[in-house]
């Protein structure tokens, strides 16, 4: 595997306690290339999530899927992509596996009942849909998901054994008044209420002034808050996790950005949103770390 060479779990474990000294200042240190990647338990592969979000029709999601069993991925690469529920079969069935991997978008808090309009883990369980994603900021914002809802979710979630990409980030706002690291530790601690079993769990650093604006957090911005992310996680959950953990970056990700954002000790992966809905692009998001090696 290209990127997993000789980084042992001592070595990364260092890494991190290096860069999370200078988690309140920005870290100019160049990018890693090529970066080195923790090899356990089939944990620590570079992940590329994609959120289609509310998109799509039958026609657009075969043309994607076909798109995207055309591309070339990286073996040591795990992909999810995640379709609007309606979607999860048609695409479960006919993306190609195990090359990519299928999550849903949102799951209820806890099992089936008189709950309308929602789907339960233990019912993606069962069509073998293996992640779900929770806490993104548009249901947080615009469905008023809170820490706690979004926390019950992946618990519930983890212990039906269906992998939950987590979100947390900040608004504009709250990165300019310097609040974002107690959000920040906030978002997690709702996690870490819950959550019993953290390799079942990913989280991605969402910035919600990165989401849809074009506006990428720069390399700097974003290792800055994931070197923070991985000491926090250090701190309450423990060394072992924290160097397990992939961390994503999500907002704004695409083909001409990823690799040097890829390049950064502490980002494991992204969440796309836009770009994932071309196959082209996508595909090349999946292989930012070889254009880094290049
Ligand atoms: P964009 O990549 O469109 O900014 O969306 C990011 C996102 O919200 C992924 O979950």
């Amino acid at each position: 595997m290209a990127f997993a060479a000789g980084c042992g779990l001592s070595n990364r474990t260092s890494v991190f306690r290096q860069n999370v000294s200078s988690q309140t200042s920005i870290s100019l240190r160049p990018a890693k290339a090529p970066r080195q990647v923790v090899s356990m338990a089939g944990h620590g592969k570079f992940f590329v999530g994609g959120n289609w979000k509310c998109n799509g029709s039958k026609v657009m999601v075969d043309t994607l899927v076909a798109e995207l069993n055309a591309g070339t991925i990286p073996s040591d690469v795990e992909v999810v992509c995640a379709p609007p529920s309606l979607f999860l079969e048609r695409v479960n069935n006919s993306i190609r596996h195990p090359t990519y991997a299928v999550a849903a978008q949102n799951c209820w808090t806890g099992s089936g009942g008189a709950y309308t309009g929602e789907i339960t883990a233990d019912m993606l369980s069962d069509m073998d849909i293996p992640w779900v994603i929770l806490g993104h900021s548009e249901r947080r914002q615009l469905c008023g998901e809170t820490n706690e809802i979004v926390a019950e979710k992946a618990g519930y979630a983890i212990s039906k054994n269906v992998r939950v990409i987590g979100c947390i980030g900040e608004t504009l706002e709250e990165r300019e008044s310097g609040a974002l690291w107690n959000i920040l530790a906030t978002q997690m601690e709702a996690y870490k209420s819950t959550v019993t079993d953290w390799d079942k769990m990913v989280i991605a650093y969402e910035p919600i002034w990165a989401i849809g604006t074009g506006v990428v957090a720069t390399p700097e911005q974003a290792q800055e808050v994931h070197a923070f992310l991985r000491k926090w996680v250090s701190d309450n959950l423990g060394a072992n996790v924290a160097s397990k953990l992939r961390i994503l970056y999500g907002g704004s990700v695409n083909a001409d950005n990823c690799a040097d954002l890829s390049g950064r000790e502490d980002i494991d992966g992204f969440l796309v949103g836009g770009a994932s809905l071309k196959g082209e692009s996508f595909v090349q998001i999946c292989n930012a770390q070889t254009a880094m090696a290049k």
